[in-house]
């Protein structure tokens, strides 16, 4: 009896074991979704050619993406390595500067050439040039191949928010490049004849230090986000940082409005554009009460900011749409894709 209980049970944990493998074998590993194919992944490795605004690359270590959440992707700067590279990245600047040059002639075929940048196309001189060389191009643009916007709101987890910063003045404004003849210049100046606006910066001789530009501007209910061009998805971190993680509301100019709101929620920020008159616009700063003032930041219960200002997260960021980046495409007039 005990030998045929022994055997029906070990037959039974046979049947039932035998299930679970099948329901592995069906459930795992994924199915591809149609159109998608699951090759295991194999290291890439992305050479920059010139380390964006420095002749000293940071130390790359093999780990360097996995900290950014990015398996199977190795940045080097070792141009040695042009030949062996899966991509090799270009950062405009040097280019423009001509302190680096495209190793056009020793270019393998069919290896992938990207164009990064991160300015505006007002400052972006020299892509005339520059046809018919790159396959992708990584930029805050939206529609870029690999697009590395300055921030985004993520869902928030874990405690609330911290409770805003207490408020000691109306609006303030960092400029460290003040230029007469930009748009940012012009409205701060018929903005002033109706408001008390703070300014800091360079620009006037009032530099604040890297540490004391959130806490400075912290104290004022409003800050002046004024991009220094204008033009589609050029949302820097003058919204992001010195004004959302500050805690306090961004006046922008910048893009219209419409563009804004496809980073941020409508009732996050104020844009100049909103008013007939910049003395609309300051009696609407001016006047408003703390009830009003307080919607401005209903998104902080739900969204979070996350900065990006790591020149190794963009390009890590590479390899995470590798898989999906179009084969066989050439920016034939980068110039006119960028400049639209
Ligand atoms: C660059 O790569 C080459 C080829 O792998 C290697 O011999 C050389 O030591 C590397 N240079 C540096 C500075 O790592
Ligand atoms: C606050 O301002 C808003 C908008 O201007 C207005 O509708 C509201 O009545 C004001 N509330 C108080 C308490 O003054």
């Amino acid at each position: 009896m005990p030998v045929l209980a022994g055997w029906r049970l070990r037959a039974w944990w046979g049947l039932a074991g035998g299930a679970v493998l099948l329901a592995l074998w069906l459930l795992w590993p994924p199915r591809p979704a149609p159109g998608e194919t699951l090759a295991p992944q194999p290291t890439l490795t992305i050479l920059i050619w010139h380390w964006p605004f420095t002749d000293r690359p940071p130390d790359l270590p093999s780990d360097t993406c996995t900290h950014f959440g990015v398996t199977n992707c190795c940045l080097t700067a070792n141009r040695s390595l042009l030949a062996r590279a899966d991509v090799v990245v270009f950062h405009h600047r040097e280019l423009q500067m001509r302190w680096a040059r495209l190793p056009l002639d020793r270019r393998p075929w069919g290896q992938p050439w990207v164009w990064a940048s991160l300015e505006s196309p007002s400052h972006t001189h020299g892509l005339g040039r520059l046809g018919g060389i790159f396959n992708w191009v990584l930029s805050y643009r939206r529609d870029s191949d690999i697009f590395v916007p300055y921030g985004h709101l993520e869902p928030r987890t874990g405690p609330p928010p911290p409770p805003l910063p207490a408020k000691s003045g109306v609006a303030a404004w960092v400029v460290s490049n003040f230029q007469e003849q930009q748009r940012r210049a012009q409205l701060y100046r018929q903005l002033a004849r109706h408001l008390r606006v703070d300014v800091f910066g360079r620009a006037i001789g009032r530099p604040l230090c890297a540490n004391c530009l959130l806490p400075t501007v912290a104290r004022y209910r409003f800050y002046l986000a004024f991009e220094n061009s204008q033009h589609r998805d050029y949302i820097t971190e003058k919204l992001w940082r010195n004004a959302l993680v500050a805690g306090t509301v961004p006046v922008v100019l910048g893009p219209p409005r419409a563009n804004y709101e496809a980073f941020v929620p409508p009732d996050a920020f104020v844009h100049v554009d909103d008013f007939g008159s910049t003395r609309q616009l300051a009696a609407f700063l001016a006047g408003m009460n703390e009830t009003r003032y307080q919607r401005f930041f209903a998104w902080r219960d739900r969204l979070r900011v996350r900065l990006f200002s790591d020149w190794r997260e963009r390009f890590c960021a590479i390899c995470a749409r590798y898989p999906h980046l179009p084969r066989r495409q050439v920016y034939e007039d980068l110039e006119g894709w960028f400049q639209a």
